[in-house]
């Protein structure tokens, strides 16, 4: 599906964004885990959780929807009562359903087979298949595990603790729900936080667990927990979108609702705010596992800046949508430290690359990030998406503060992490 994004004009509005993605992902495993029945409301909709969905209900959960859709009723199956799957897991575009599920396959009594669409079958799996063999874990894939798809036979497992190379929350959530169901202790530690919503959970549903700093520890074999209840605040990887487009159009003022505010997530605001943009935080007095409130954001005027190291994991999936903000700064902005985004959905270093450059962008590739010099006009032009949704929709964004507009090839794909991405853009700027 191609989509042209013409220029917007003033934008003034209020909007909902759907609920966090990765929040939605850990609801859904754990209220599997759970012995019971939980309701999750605000959860993500999108295609990635659907394939953590599915993944589960292969093995023997059972979901329905509730109050118009909104809420999703779920009856747990207890930590150790997974059937086996009599097919092969979708796990589609989803690295976060693979890798996490991963960890908890590792530990359950039956053999179980996840492949993925073509772009999830190049994604490095060694980064959780090493610790996860470290575990006694018994897994097999392409290249010795390194590549899905991935079969794993579950078995006992013994804590281990573990250092991560690179922060991920996508490891270090493997190792911990591995974890769950070890022997012993199993210790995670990182250099720099990654996202931390599965510890969150974890506190929230009291499965014991000590955090000091960048280390995490839990104790294993145990028992089980009960089904809870859960509101999921909205993403603020989806809201970032129309963040930016609030401080780059003309006149605007955008106010977005019921935003998660988790503080491994919030570095795309900071950075933001460093850069000089408009940014109002009202911070919801509801209570949860996980903070939340409403952003308000009016037109900027915007200057480059640094961004690196400790900064980078809160904000990597902003990041290809940073580098189309760049364009509208003075000064350079430059971001270092950020090898990992070359392993996500596509390499989106070099997308971003060539997507700005198809727009009349000239973009400084370093091996670990880009540089961009701004304020440079975006042309407009045609664009692939690469078949990543976040590329997507940093087109989109560029399309909107573009001169002439800009076609976007591939856009379907955004309905990987925001469905309604097109219809909200449409009522903000008038598609
Ligand atoms: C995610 C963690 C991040 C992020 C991904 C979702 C998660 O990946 O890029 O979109 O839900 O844990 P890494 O853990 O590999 O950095």
């Amino acid at each position: 599906m191609e989509i042209f994004i013409a220029p917007a004009k003033s934008i003034k509005r209020r909007l909902r964004v759907p609920g966090d993605k990765s929040i939605t992902h850990r609801a859904l495993m754990l209220a599997t885990m759970a012995e019971g029945e939980s309701t999750i409301t605000g959860f993500c909709p999108c295609a990635d959780c659907y394939s953590t969905l599915a993944c589960l209900q292969i093995m023997g959960l059972r979901a329905s929807l509730r109050n118009g859709q909104e809420t999703m009723h779920l009856s747990g199956m207890g930590m150790r009562n997974f059937s086996e799957p009599d097919c092969i897991l979708p796990v589609g575009n989803s690295g976060t359903t693979i890798r996490l599920l991963s960890g908890i396959l590792a530990g359950q009594n039956i053999f179980a087979v996840m492949n993925g669409d073509q772009s999830l079958n190049r994604r490095p799996m060694l980064r959780v298949v090493e610790p996860l063999r470290h575990m006694g874990a018994l897994i097999f894939g392409r290249e010795n595990g390194a590549l899905p798809p991935i079969a794993i036979q579950g078995r006992k497992l013994t804590g281990i603790e573990y250092h991560t190379p690179v922060p991920s929350a996508q490891v270090k959530s493997a190792i911990l729900f591995a974890g769950l169901y070890a022997k012993g202790t199993t210790v995670v530690v990182e250099t720099s936080a990654s996202r931390d919503h599965t510890e969150n959970l974890f506190s929230y549903l009291e499965i014991p667990m000590i955090r000091i700093g960048h280390r995490v520890e839990v104790e294993g074999d145990i028992d089980g927990f009960p089904g809870f209840n859960l509101e999921i605040p909205g993403d603020i990887s989806s809201a970032a979108y129309f963040i930016a487009a609030g401080a780059m159009t003309p006149d605007s003022r955008i106010e977005i609702e019921k935003v998660g505010l988790n503080h491994t997530r919030t570095g795309f605001l900071d950075v933001l705010v460093r850069m000089g943009a408009d940014i109002t935080i009202t911070p919801s007095d509801e209570e949860g596992p996980e903070p939340s409130g409403n952003i308000l954001i009016r037109t900027s005027k915007l200057h480059g800046i640094d961004i690196e190291g400790e900064q980078v994991p809160r904000l990597i999936d902003e990041l290809p949508l940073l580098a189309v903000i760049a364009t509208q700064a003075e000064g350079v902005t430059r971001v270092t430290g950020a090898g990992e985004l070359r392993f996500k959905e596509t390499d989106r270093i070099f997308a971003i690359a060539e997507c700005l450059s198809d727009l009349g962008v000239t973009v400084n590739v370093l091996d670990d990030g880009f540089e961009i010099e701004g304020p440079v006009p975006i042309k407009g032009g045609r664009v692939r998406s690469y078949g990543d949704h976040r590329i997507a929709m940093s087109m989109a964004v560029a399309g909107m503060i573009s001169k002439d507009g800009v076609m976007l090839e591939d856009a379907e794909c955004v309905e990987v992490s925001f469905p309604g991405f097109w219809e909200i853009l449409g009522g903000a700027c008038g598609l």
